[in-house]
């Protein structure tokens, strides 16, 4: 187990001497390090045992501060970054030599995001470097959205997590890079296409790569809990799998292993408890997990994109 707590100057202290703390964000648990040391970040991919070619993002307390790791900071970006920053917006953009390749696994860009949770700003804004932070899980399984999630899978590897209570939002920030300077999601998460669209005009989709992915979260297969997950009507699939513990968005199936992720059929609600929700059925005595998708809107595009890749085998 690992020590939880809210002490911002232990995080300090820890992250100063290259160990590695979770931390609290509104989207999901980050394991953070510092990013301007290889020694940290070294440790973050050997702790999530995530495979050096999956570039990590990194975390800052204001746009301004961005300015020192990055080259430049393109028209839309930071119309993006001046609307929705803090928040669940990661931005790619032409890194600095001063961010170690190895954060960025050898590419030219880096992934920066401001976090919208006090304590982790709180943290950011007293520390003398940005944050390397991925999900707090092992690569490849569903990310945290609580301090338990952290300790139950990490918690023997790390030293400190820094206790910021359940995501608000639960699901992965939206990643927007620029190619040729037009903007292009690689990544459907906590901020919606519509958002994001009302703000800088239409942006291209490629959230799907087969082959040499750019962010490995486009990999097919990825956000996967311990159990297998289909994804269909749920109703015909109940046929087949009588014993499925079923995963529903507002319907009320009436079999014993249930989870509805909003009984009122809110998007937000449901995004909340998505993953929450998935690592449940590890502990619960199903054999499978029946789940249908979300309405395709808001932030349903990005719970039906992690449903679908959870179902992907
Ligand atoms: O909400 C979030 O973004 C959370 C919290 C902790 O901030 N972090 C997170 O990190 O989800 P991670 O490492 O689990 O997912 C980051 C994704 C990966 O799929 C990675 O490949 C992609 O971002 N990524 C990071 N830097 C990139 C870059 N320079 N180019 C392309 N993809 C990048
Ligand atoms: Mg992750």
């Amino acid at each position: 187990m690992a020590e939880t707590g809210v002490d911002i100057a232990k995080a300090v202290e820890l992250l100063t001497h290259d160990e590695l703390v979770a931390i609290p964000t509104e989207t999901v648990y980050g394991l953070a390090g510092n990013a301007l040391s290889r020694a940290a970040v070294t440790k973050i991919f050997s702790v999530k045992n995530r495979p050096q070619f999956d570039p990590l993002i990194v975390h800052v307390p204001n746009l301004e501060k961005a300015n020192d790791y990055v080259l430049e900071i393109p028209k839309h970006a930071r119309k993006l970054a001046g609307k929705f920053w803090p928040g669940p917006l990661t931005l790619l953009l032409k890194k600095k030599n001063i961010i170690p390749d190895l954060v960025t696994s050898g590419l030219d860009t880096v992934g920066i995001r401001c976090p919208d949770h006090a304590l982790t700003r709180q943290l950011l804004q007293a520390l003398p470097f940005p944050l390397a932070a991925p999900s707090a899980n092992p690569f490849g399984y569903v990310s945290p959205t609580k301090p338990q999630h952290v300790d139950e899978q990490l918690g023997s590897k790390i030293k400190y997590i820094l206790d910021g209570g359940p995501c608000p939002i639960g699901i992965e920030s939206t990643i927007v890079g620029f190619e040729d300077s037009k903007p292009v999601v690689y990544r459907l998460g906590g901020l919606s296409l519509e958002a994001i669209e009302e703000t800088i005009g239409q942006v291209k989709l490629m959230t799907h790569s087969t082959s040499n992915p750019k962010a490995p979260g486009q990999l097919q297969s990825h956000y996967a809990p311990g159990k297998k997950v289909i994804l269909g009507s749920i109703e015909q699939l109940l046929k087949t799998h009588p014993h499925g513990g079923v995963l529903s968005f507002q319907k009320d199936y009436r079999v014993t292993n249930q989870i509805v992720l909003s009984p009122s059929g809110n998007l937000e609600e449901a995004a909340q408890h998505l993953f929450e929700s998935l690592r449940a059925f590890d502990k619960i005595d199903a054999d499978v997990v029946l789940t249908e998708l979300v309405p395709d809107q808001g932030l349903g595009r990005a719970i039906n994109d992690r449903l679908r890749r959870a179902a992907a085998v």
